[in-house]
């Protein structure tokens, strides 16, 4: 039986980016989509559904991503191994003052609550499966630190701090957890070709070195330049 990796986000640019690692590594994918449309687009993005499970539920709810877990206990959905998210908020410059607290509430749903739930509602199936080497990985962006757009820096910033909560929670257990801390934009390869910035397709190495490097533990992963993506730079937050 192939590893598995729950991609929780994997419809978007990095999730593409994701699943497409975990092929690239031999491995299996169960992603969370939230219709077929959504799966219609992965399969799109990625080129083929070969080894892609869809799974709907609804991430951005407190029960979306626990049901599904539920479901791979019950031996209804394969085991996974390895767990992936990158639930995106909007990608936009509104100015804060102009934030509605709809909006702000929103945003925070998607990007800190959204992303909080997949580690949450599945870092204790990871634990009890008690895998050799299990990952879990999120995927942060500079903007929480430059925030030049206020809304996805200010939805960023929790969970900079919630990754190395993670990681200090699992600091001697089987899972590895790792903040990919992205500091340039990365789009679907049809995207990044029409604006000349790096494709999901490039970016798949980094999740490809975390995978295979038992030693990238507790870390955040800085890929400042493309040229980061083959050369990985680690370093402990704590
Ligand atoms: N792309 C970059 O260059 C970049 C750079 C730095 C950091 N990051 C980090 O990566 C995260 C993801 O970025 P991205 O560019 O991949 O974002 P994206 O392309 O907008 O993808 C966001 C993902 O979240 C899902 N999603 C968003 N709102 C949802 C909702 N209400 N219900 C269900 N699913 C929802 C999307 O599903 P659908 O496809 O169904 O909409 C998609 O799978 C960012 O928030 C940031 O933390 C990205």
């Amino acid at each position: 039986m192939p590893e598995h990796v729950l991609v929780i986000g994997a419809t978007g640019n990095i999730g593409v980016a994701a699943v497409k690692a975990a092929l690239n590594s031999g491995r299996q994918v169960l992603a969370i989509v939230r219709n077929q449309a959504s799966a219609e687009k992965l399969y799109k993005h990625v080129g083929s559904s070969e080894g892609i499970q869809v799974i709907e539920a609804d991430v951005t709810s407190d029960t979306g991503v626990k049901s599904v877990v539920d479901q791979v206990k019950a031996g209804k959905l394969p085991a996974f191994q390895h767990v992936y998210t990158c639930v995106g908020g909007e990608y936009t410059n509104v100015p804060l003052k102009s934030i509605t607290t709809e909006r702000l509430r929103k945003n925070m749903n998607m990007s800190l609550e959204a992303n909080f739930f997949a580690y949450r509602d599945t870092i204790e199936y990871l634990q009890e499966q008690n895998h050799p080497d299990s990952t879990w990985t999120i995927c942060t962006g500079s903007q929480g630190d430059m925030a030049i757009f206020a809304l996805p820096a200010i939805t960023q910033g929790p969970l900079f701090s919630m990754a190395t909560a993670a990681a200090r929670e699992n600091e001697k257990t089987n899972v590895r957890v790792n903040e990919v801390y992205l500091m340039f934009r990365v789009e679907v390869d049809e995207d990044a070709a029409q604006h000349g910035v790096t494709s999901s397709s490039e970016f798949a190495a980094v999740y490809e070195g975390i995978l295979s490097n038992p030693e990238i533990r507790s870390s955040r992963v800085r890929v400042a330049s493309p040229a980061d993506i083959k050369d990985l730079k680690w370093a402990k937050k704590y």
